[in-house]
């Protein structure tokens, strides 16, 4: 690795600022990391890493030399002369995104015309410029400002830190962009280089499409359970049209996570703060909630009255191979299932201690055969691998009642049905 390498700084360690800071001390730069908050970055140093990201606390423990974690910005504005935004935009209750994390930071930051903004936290279209009028009213308008979205996808961060799709730089024309585009360069990525506002639509715009994808292909699975279709068959075959592609068709029981539902939200929020009615995303947030309640139809129709059913969650993370549960669909399955009067237990790999106090009504057991000792019904909610290799023999001496509900068309229906178990898909025949 080269050793005049830009360093950096990062601010804000949640996943994206960490993913970030590994990603660049892997490529050979300094990073100065900055969080407001104590304990993490006391836990940072002491070579923690305070969430569960394949890969994520090798590449910490391997760079740590060139990371340097800290409350403080003194010490990055010293070292670094990009300092890379990376705080959290949550919705606000009228769906806008919150920036006041952002401007915090912009607040803090002193006059310097050799420093630039590079903003990776997802923000709305024109929230650079309107930064940079901030910065001109502050008299702060020598320092630079760029967008460089970030693309990751939680569970394969690392991985797509390492080879993205494209990298997307938005800037005005001043050094910063360029500065930017170098530290990227080794990395080998297709580049789309734009103004700032571009820039930030890009963002919004992928992940608002990647939900219409799946809201689309769910409304498809559903059409397929009323006439007899396989809702996996139609998605191989619409995939395999390059105009359409095979990914993100993978019908279940709805995206959860923090950015879709706070990225689609924000998108049409602000279409309609300009006076446009964005119809479609409408649709995309609606079919997406219905689809997470689906499965209590399917419950319910198997089982009559859910109450005092014993029912399982395999996984209650938003995915898997993370322990995210903002924005999970197990929080909406519990919650219903509670209110039906339901005996709620589950398992989860890795997210039982960030699921717990979301979920008191839960009973969580220590593995996947424990939790469904004498229960009615399962549904798998997160398409952990070791569910897929579940012993459905072993499963169903456990069980009291026999139904399966695959809440991600992840299992094989033989196996399951081979165990004397009813298998129930999302629009699978
Ligand atoms: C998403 C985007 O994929 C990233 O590109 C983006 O950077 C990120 O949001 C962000 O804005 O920070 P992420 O939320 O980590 O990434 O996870 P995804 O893999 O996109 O999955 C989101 C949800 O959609 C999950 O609940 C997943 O189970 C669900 N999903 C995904 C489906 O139901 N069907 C599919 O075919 C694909």
């Amino acid at each position: 690795m080269s050793a005049t390498r830009e360093p950096i700084a990062v601010i804000g360690t949640g996943y994206v600022g960490l993913v970030t800071a590994a990603g660049f001390a892997e490529l050979g730069s300094e990073v100065f990391c900055v969080d407001v908050d104590a304990e993490k970055i006391a836990s940072l140093q002491a070579g923690e890493v305070p969430i569960y990201e394949p890969g994520l606390a090798d590449a910490v423990r391997a760079h740590r030399e060139r990371l340097h974690f800290s409350t403080q910005l003194g010490p990055a504005l010293e070292g670094a002369r990009l300092l890379f935004v990376c705080v959290g935009t949550p919705p606000t209750y009228s769906g806008d995104a919150d920036l006041s994390a952002v401007r915090e930071v912009v607040e803090e930051l002193p006059r310097s015309d050799r420093h630039a903004l590079v903003m990776k936290s997802t923000v709305p279209a024109g929230t650079g410029a309107g930064i940079k009028r901030m910065l001109a009213e502050r008299g702060n308008a020598g320092l630079a400002y760029v967008s460089c979205p970030e693309f990751l996808k939680e569970g394969a961060a690392m991985a797509d830190f390492r080879s993205p799709d494209r990298v997307v730089i938005g800037d005005d024309g001043s050094w910063a962009g360029d500065a930017v585009v170098e530290l990227y360069e080794p990395l080998d990525a297709r580049l789309i280089r734009t103004d700032i506002t571009t820039a930030e639509m890009i963002k919004l715009a992928s992940n608002a499409f990647l939900a219409t994808k799946i809201s689309f292909i769910n409304e498809i699975a559903n059409v397929c359970e009323d006439t007899g279709a396989d809702v996996l068959d139609v998605a191989r075959g619409m995939g395999l049209d390059q105009r359409i592609g095979p990914s993100f068709l993978r019908a279940g029981l709805g995206y959860g996570g923090s950015c879709f539902t706070k990225d689609v939200s924000a998108l049409k929020q602000l279409a309609s703060n300009t006076g446009y009615h964005f119809q479609l995303l409408n649709s995309v947030i609606e079919v997406n909630e219905l689809q997470k309640r689906r499965v209590i139809g399917k419950l319910q129709r198997h089982l009559g009255q859910l109450a005092g059913r014993g029912v399982t969650l395999l996984g209650v993370a938003f995915k898997p191979h993370t322990d995210d549960m903002r924005g999970a669909s197990s929080l909406v399955l519990a919650g219903r299932l509670h209110a039906e009067g339901a005996r709620i237990r589950a398992y989860d790999p890795v997210a039982e201690e960030e699921a717990r106090a979301l979920m008191p009504e839960v009973d969580f057991a220590p593995s996947a055969l424990e939790a469904l000792e004498g229960v009615d019904a399962c549904v798998l909610v997160t398409e952990w691998p070791e569910f897929q290799e579940l012993e459905w023999r072993l499963a169903a001496d456990r069980m009291a009642g026999r139904l399966v509900v695959d809440g991600r068309n992840a299992l094989d229906p033989e196996a399951v049905r081979a165990a004397g178990l009813v298998y129930e898909g999302i629009g699978r025949r």
